[in-house]
């Protein structure tokens, strides 16, 4: 069969791989003939693969299959989530996770409207009122991804970055109060989104340029909504700042290294762990360990890596023990964390200890 050379970041699911890929010690990534799904392209990009042979007709032109079938290995991700969304535990935090997000939207949508003060102690309230249904940081997570399926607006990701962002200031010791300001950070972070026209907020597919230059105004109108109100600066600086990367990348100033403040680098994180963890119309949610290789590819030159390995030990450490599905199909516990590759610990499939570190041929599709 004919093929093409394809960039990386041009592939698709559905493509399929016309020759093997093999990395730099020779060893098998993904063989000949594999289709392409979202899981595959995230590792080879991991694995700084930057083209692939793909399969073209006659005509040379990319063939790609239905990938109904590739999403599979998500319905194992979902058993997971369909057992907690069962539980009592979960309609509790349900009820109250919806109360809050619909409490947040009209007050927001009141607080623009009237430019009355902002109420931080009432908002406050309702985000810890969800707290209090988790029992620690890994249920908290299981309920947020539980929840995925729900709903999916800019009040929702909000609210979800509070929470998150709560959890990370425990997770560097923060005083009681600076973690009331952080939360706050992660609450009101993509505030400016709601003056971005919907119909571009929610559009499933590729955005145009222009369309894109406009969904990046948010920061500036985000800051601009919060300037003048009597909140902690820090709150104000996340909305602008969220998308400011440690290397220049960012937007809206470029700015770089600590020019960013400390604040606006913790939601940074935050902000793209729950959008690659969230339900897309053009995706499905990557599971947590999938979004930590994206985070481990590149994550460094990006965002801090004091705030980024905090991050990474402590999601990681709240799988340890967890039973995980590997790439070939095979059931296994995590058993230890490699140190210097996270996403790639220690797996014991029946009487053997796969390190995954080692073996590069393997990678965790999903937690079950
Ligand atoms: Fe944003």
């Amino acid at each position: 069969m004919k093929s093409k050379n394809v960039l990386i970041n041009k592939t698709v699911p559905g493509m399929i791989l016309a020759k093997d890929v093999i990395d730099f010690s020779g060893q098998i990534l993904v063989s000949k003939g594999t289709t392409l799904t979202d899981k595959i392209i995230s590792k080879l990009q991991f694995h700084s693969i930057k083209s692939l042979m793909i399969c073209v007709n006659k005509n040379g032109e990319l063939i790609k299959e239905n990938t109904q079938s590739a999403t599979s290995e998500q319905t194992l991700h979902e058993s997971h989530l369909s057992k907690i969304r069962k539980t009592e535990e979960f309609l509790t935090f349900q009820k109250d996770f919806n109360c809050c997000v619909e409490n947040f939207q009209s007050y927001m949508e009141e607080v623009i409207t009237t430019n009355e003060p902002l109420d931080t102690t009432n908002l406050l309230r309702s985000i810890h009122d969800v707290l209090d249904n988790s029992r620690n940081a890994i249920h908290l997570f299981d309920m947020i991804n539980s929840m995925r399926n729900y709903d999916d607006n800019t009040y929702t990701h909000c609210v979800n970055v509070s929470l998150i962002c709560h959890v990370f200031g425990q997770w560097i010791h923060l005083p009681q109060s600076e973690i009331g300001i952080l939360t706050l950070c992660g609450l009101f972070h993509d505030i400016g989104k709601l003056e971005i026209p919907q119909s571009i907020i929610m559009k499933p597919d590729k955005l145009t340029e222009d369309e894109y230059q406009t969904i990046k105004q948010h920061t500036l109108i985000g800051y601009d909504l919060l300037k003048d109100r009597a909140i902690d600066d820090r709150i104000k600086y996340a909305s602008l700042m969220h998308h400011e990367r440690k290397d220049g990348s960012g937007y809206p100033n470029q700015l770089t290294g600590d020019e960013i403040e400390d604040f606006s680098k913790i939601v940074a994180i935050v902000d793209v762990y729950d959008a690659l963890t969230s339900k897309r119309v053009y995706r499905d949610p990557l599971s947590p360990f999938e979004v930590l290789l994206v985070f481990e590819k590149d994550g460094y030159t990006k965002y801090d890596p004091s705030y980024l390995i905090v991050f990474f030990e402590q999601m990681f450490q709240t799988y340890v023990t967890n039973t995980v599905r590997l790439s070939d199909g095979s059931e296994g516990k995590i058993i230890m964390l490699n140190k210097h590759a996270l996403a790639e610990p220690v797996v014991q499939v029946g009487n053997t200890f796969i390190d995954l570190s080692k073996n590069k041929s393997l990678f965790i599709q999903a937690i079950i």
